[in-house]
């Protein structure tokens, strides 16, 4: 039994997890603590780096105490830490790998960097278990990407990505064009729901028979609703244009992940990142993945954005499987592939 203690800092969500790994390997979360300086940001309508930094930098310490308190533990219980190296904004990681060096050389733990991307993923395992070899659609703010993953510890292969806008983007440029708060996703998600999903044809890109068949691009998109938006001259329906919005994007990621399954032979579809919290993309993925006879795995929403327990939940397997400890050296690495 391991007791791993996870650090998110790549944004602007201060996360710090604690996940219990038995020798069955199927892992617990013992607590997930939040701080985010989500508020500072929004008036700039966008995430400000030196704003996120140094509020990790004041948020960390309570954090790490609030979840060991949650757990119901000290630090002498801790048997590793992990923590999200990269990639993310420069200064907001160094704050979570620095904190992090300092908790492992304090309690002589092991540390164990990980990648952002790969820790979206490994979160499913804290709801659902352990992975079976899985197709995972990675939608977040910055990041769009369909990957083939065989196992947690090892090699992903990455089959496809956004070609301009991150999925999370693009929610968060529209919601800014329908006058809504950033980040813009919840918003449209919410807005949506007094919408009409059908009423304005959006484009959906790449998806004709000569487009790369597993990228994404939502630029295209998002001018699409900036041009309507604009040719209504005020009075604009905004569930409507956010439900219609949605409904496009949506549309293309599941068409897409069921379709790459299919091709790569996967029997399991993974949502993960901040995007797979959107109502209507989990709804559609279900309703996607039954007809095509996959199994879907999507993390409940307060587990697809930012937090800890995704971090220690990647470190808990990583320990599991024996995976070597980093370098108590290792850099923050904000553009990790
Ligand atoms: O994974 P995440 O928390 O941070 C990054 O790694 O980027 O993702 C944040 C993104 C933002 O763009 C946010 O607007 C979007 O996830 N998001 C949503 C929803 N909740 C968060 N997008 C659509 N619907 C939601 N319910
Ligand atoms: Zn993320």
């Amino acid at each position: 039994m391991t007791i791993v203690l996870g650090i998110e800092t790549s944004c602007d969500e201060t996360g710090v997890g604690i996940v219990r790994m038995p020798d069955s390997g199927v892992p617990e979360l013992l607590a997930n603590e939040i701080a985010s300086s989500v508020e500072e940001h929004a008036r700039f309508g966008g995430v400000v780096p030196e704003v996120a930094s140094r509020a990790h930098l004041q948020a960390m310490v309570p954090a790490v105490h609030r979840a060991l308190t949650t757990a119901g533990l000290t630090g002498r219980d801790v048997d590793a830490v992990a923590v999200t190296a990269g990639p993310g904004l420069a200064g907001a990681l160094l704050v979570g790998v620095a904190a992090a060096k300092a908790y492992a050389a304090a309690w002589d733990v092991p540390l164990y960097g990980v990648n952002h991307l790969a820790a979206h993923v490994a979160v499913d395992t804290v709801q659902h278990g352990p992975l079976p070899p899985a197709l995972a659609l990675l939608v977040s703010g910055g990041h769009s990407s369909i990957l083939a993953v065989p196992d947690l510890a090892g090699p992903v292969t990455p089959l496809g990505s956004t070609i301009d806008d991150a999925a999370g983007e693009a929610f968060d440029k529209v919601a800014r064009l329908l006058g809504l708060p950033f980040p813009g996703g919840p918003w449209i998600d919410k807005a949506a729901r007094e919408g009409d999903r059908n009423a304005i044809r959006f484009p959906r890109g790449l998806t004709g028979p000569r487009d790369a068949k597993h990228d994404f691009s939502f630029s295209g998109l998002k001018t699409a609703v900036a041009r309507y938006v604009e040719s209504l001259d005020g009075d604009v329906p905004v569930a409507d244009v956010a439900a219609s919005f949605q409904e496009a994007v949506t549309d293309v990621l599941t068409l897409k992940a069921v379709r790459a399954a299919q091709e790569f032979g996967m029997d399991t579809v993974l949502l993960g990142g901040g995007v797979a919290a959107n109502s209507r993309l989990r709804e559609m993925a279900e309703e996607r993945c039954t007809a095509a006879g996959l199994t879907l795995r999507v993390p409940r929403p307060g587990l697809c954005t930012d937090n800890g327990a995704m971090v220690a939940a990647l470190g808990a397997h990583l320990v599991h499987t024996g995976a070597q400890p980093s370098d108590l050296g290792i850099p923050a690495n904000s553009s990790m592939p």
